[in-house]
């Protein structure tokens, strides 16, 4: 492990992650809009329990214990995405004062900390106003997204240095859009490739806007790449693999960074391209970041929207708390394919592991589940970092216990445990780890 850690490079930054539906509740408060999960919490059957965002981790009002807990860490940077429908009650138009002074007590806090602040400013919460125009179906949302992003730039830009378009592309497309597991619950083939495109319009735009207005902005977006395995091999989950890997890990970093899409989608999505608009999707950006927690099992079903479906990972591999397989081998070579690819610095903006954390009587929370992940994920990182692949940061995904989208609050993914009844924090052995790591790999 020594011989692993010293060889960190100077300057890698040690971070975590959070998003702002899953920890700030608040969600009637302040002049807050409603955004899409709001609504999904309560449509019948949307989330597991009917559990919702409105208390959520009550970071909102506990953001400064919060800050307090991540100085306590000794991480660099903090991940954070701005709530859109906070700071624009309705997705465009007006804005809302009380909403934008909360991130910038955030950020001015960090900063105080010592931490430095890495704005997400799309993580999943469209303004459902927005939704009600079209969402990412209508074009015109990369435009009401540029007014959000130059929104952002011009509050915060002299403040934060390090912005992000959009976290998993992917996930909010394929299951807002044609598997509905996500907000706004949508299974329509034309909408969800006219969302593909219009999201990869907006990141442009967006990128774009940080350019102009924030003077030494270090721009990156979020992809969550994961191989595609066929659940087993036969032509059909082969061919149903072939377009996953299209939908989940191509169809966005293909056109922002090599200017094209990949071939399936490319014929697919033609009727909703206008000319000129690859040129305005691939804007150069100064990082990739990689969300990334295991492999993809994938079957022909064709009773979904595109004939694919998740599969099973086979049945002896390990898992985790939450079903997710533990596939090290499958991160690192993640590294070097994206560095191979597409040729940007590497972060790792999101990675790992979720259970059903406790107290135990010695209120302390024991899960070294989680530190067996975390270290062997470290590990394999290093290997693809000895072998080439430029990574520059790791966030851990997450801060704190939160509320994990569809499946609520029964799987807990901090680092921090959350007692949702009373709100109290208590860190995780694994949380001593983390600090201890950093420690180690800064000496
Ligand atoms: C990622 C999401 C994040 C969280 C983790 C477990 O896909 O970006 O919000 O849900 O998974």
């Amino acid at each position: 492990m020594t011989d692993r850690i010293s060889s960190y490079p100077p300057g890698f930054t040690w971070g975590v992650s959070t998003s702002a539906y899953q920890i700030e509740g608040a969600t009637a408060e302040d002049g807050r809009g409603a955004s899409i999960w709001d609504v999904r919490c309560r449509t019948q059957g949307g989330v597991v329990n009917g559990d919702t965002g409105d208390i959520a981790c009550d970071h909102y009002h506990r953001m400064p214990e919060d800050v307090a807990l991540m100085k306590g860490l000794g991480v660099d940077a903090y991940r954070f995405s701005v709530s859109w429908p906070r700071v624009m009650p309705r997705g465009k138009g007006a804005v809302n004062d009380a909403g934008l002074d909360f991130y910038d007590r955030l950020i001015d806090r960090l900063l105080e900390s010592g931490i430095e602040p890495w704005l997400c400013l799309y993580h999943w919460d469209l303004p459902q106003a927005l939704q009600d125009l079209g969402g990412w179906a209508a074009r015109d949302c990369a435009g009401w997204y540029a007014d959000y992003a130059a929104l952002c730039a011009r509050r915060y830009g002299d403040r934060v240095k390090r912005w992000i378009t959009f976290n998993e592309f992917s996930v909010f497309t394929l299951f807002g859009y044609a598997i509905p597991w996500a907000a706004p619950g949508i299974v329509d083939r034309a909408q969800h490739l006219r969302a593909i495109h219009h999201v990869n319009l907006a990141h442009g735009a967006g990128v774009d806007v940080l350019r102009d207005m924030v003077p030494g902005a270090s721009i990156g977006a979020i992809h969550n790449r994961q191989v595609v395995i066929p659940e087993t091999d036969t032509p059909e989950n082969r061919a149903a693999a072939a377009l996953l890997d299209e939908h989940w890990n191509l169809v966005f970093c293909d056109p922002q960074i090599l200017g094209h899409y990949p071939p399936q989608t490319a014929a697919a999505i033609e009727p909703h391209v206008q000319p000129g608009d690859m040129a305005r999707i691939a804007r150069p950006v100064d990082w990739f970041g990689l969300n990334h927690y295991g492999p993809i099992f994938a079957k022909a079903d064709p009773a979904r929207t595109w004939g694919y479906g998740w599969g099973d990972a086979p049945p002896d591999s390990p898992t985790h708390g939450v079903g997710w397989a533990i596939f090290p081998d499958a991160f690192r070579d993640e590294l070097l394919t994206i560095q191979r690819r597409y040729r940007l610095p590497i972060v790792v903006t999101e990675n790992g592991c979720g259970g059903s954390d406790t107290v135990s009587p010695d209120g302390r929370v024991h899960d070294p589940h989680r530190i067996n992940y975390l270290t062997i994920y470290n590990a394999a990182m290093r290997d693809a970092m000895a072998q080439g692949a430029d990574v520059r940061g790791y966030f851990v995904w997450s801060l704190l216990d939160n509320f994990e989208w569809g499946s609520g609050y029964g799987q807990r993914f901090g680092i921090v445990h959350v007692d949702f009844q009373t709100l109290a924090r208590t860190p995780k052995d694994s949380a001593r780890w983390y600090a201890e790591l950093i420690r180690a790999a800064k000496a």
